[in-house]
């Protein structure tokens, strides 16, 4: 019953009802909780030899808790964080009867990790649409390095604020160029805090790195070699840059901010595609999201379906299916 539970909490915070928020196809992010845990168990089960049983885990910026009780359910010992109180109390009602979790309101880039958990206390640590709200990346990944054992492992999915279907519509409020604008500009189009940072791959993978935690597997979850053609993202990036032209703004520092940021992209996209291999670029602004494992060096952490390296980047899976990967 526990979902269920979860659900009316939700449905009277947002003045709704659970029958119409269970009605909406496709579910809302809050509500696919659940599937998006199960499906992050088929992920990992078809990209590595990882079985959850047994594994302690730590599943930062848990949120409705879904993913913690998909672990939990593979028979990992979990515990959840968040930095927000009423998204433990969701994670809370939502495990409650149907997993053993322990969930805490904790800032995971805050010293206070550190009282609150033992050094080497995990084996697995989740990072499921986290990385762009936390500002200060170096002490998150800091207290990571701190929080793994010797061989455990980080899992992450980032959204990629500078694929140009992002850049077109940003994810989380659906407005044109947000992505390539500094936080700090948001207010003009965007009236309240903005607490979602696009960053480069390049720049998590240089402190996971520096970390430490410098061995790194991407997974091609979306084929993006395969769907990705440079001349549909060319066709885009023509489409974004005439949209930036005809820009209506009352504001001319905006306009100018906004413009800056577009021509930056469009000549980093044209240096990537003179400089670098056909490859590197489908995967650098074809992907919406960025999927893979840190780990350190000692981890093993070895695909089990057939690999590519991509310079600039390191080796990506290709996407199995579940029968291949069962097959491995
Ligand atoms: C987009 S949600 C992702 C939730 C969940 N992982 C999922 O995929 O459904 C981001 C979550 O990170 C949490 N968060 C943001 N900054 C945090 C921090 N410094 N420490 C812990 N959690 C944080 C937010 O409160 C929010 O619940």
């Amino acid at each position: 019953m526990a979902y269920e539970d979860f659900v009316k909490l939700y449905a009277a915070d947002v003045k709704s009802t659970p029958e119409k928020l269970l009605d909406q196809k496709p579910l809302s992010f809050p509500m696919s909780t659940l599937v998006r845990g199960e499906a992050l168990i088929e992920t990992v089960a078809r990209t590595i030899d990882l079985d959850f049983k047994g594994k302690r885990v730590l599943d930062v910026g848990c949120a409705y808790g879904g993913f913690s009780i998909a672990m939990a359910k593979a028979g990992a010992k979990v515990s959840g964080i968040d930095i927000s109180a009423k998204f433990i109390e969701y994670a809370k009602a939502n495990a409650l009867n149907t997993a053993e979790i322990e969930f805490n309101v904790l800032d995971a880039s805050s010293i206070d990790v550190r009282k609150t958990f033992k050094k080497g206390s995990f084996d697995f640590v989740l990072l499921n649409d986290v990385l762009e709200h936390i500002y200060d990346t170096a002490s998150l990944v800091a207290n990571l390095d701190w929080l793994l054992s010797d061989t455990g492992m980080v899992f992450f999915k980032v959204p990629n604020g500078f694929s140009p279907r992002f850049v077109l519509s940003e994810g989380h409020r659906r407005i044109f160029g947000l992505t390539v604008l500094d936080p700090d500009c948001w207010f003009y189009l965007y009236p309240k805090r903005a607490s979602i940072f696009y960053r480069p791959l390049s720049h998590f993978q240089a402190i996971f790195s520096h970390f430490g935690l410098s061995q790194t597997l991407l997974i091609d979850e979306e084929r993006v070699f395969a769907r990705m053609p440079q001349r549909k993202l060319k066709e885009q990036i023509k489409e974004i840059f005439a949209k930036a032209r005809n820009l209506e703004h009352p504001d001319p520092v905006f306009k100018t901010y906004l413009r800056q940021g577009i021509l930056r992209f469009r000549n980093e996209f044209f240096y990537d595609v003179e400089n670098n291999t056909p490859e590197f670029v489908q995967y650098k602004y074809g992907s919406y999201f960025f999927t893979g494992f840190f780990a350190r060096k000692s981890t093993k952490l070895k695909a089990l379906t057939s690999t590519r390296a991509i310079q600039g980047f390191g080796v990506v899976t290709e996407r199995a299916s579940a029968e291949a990967a069962a097959a491995a």
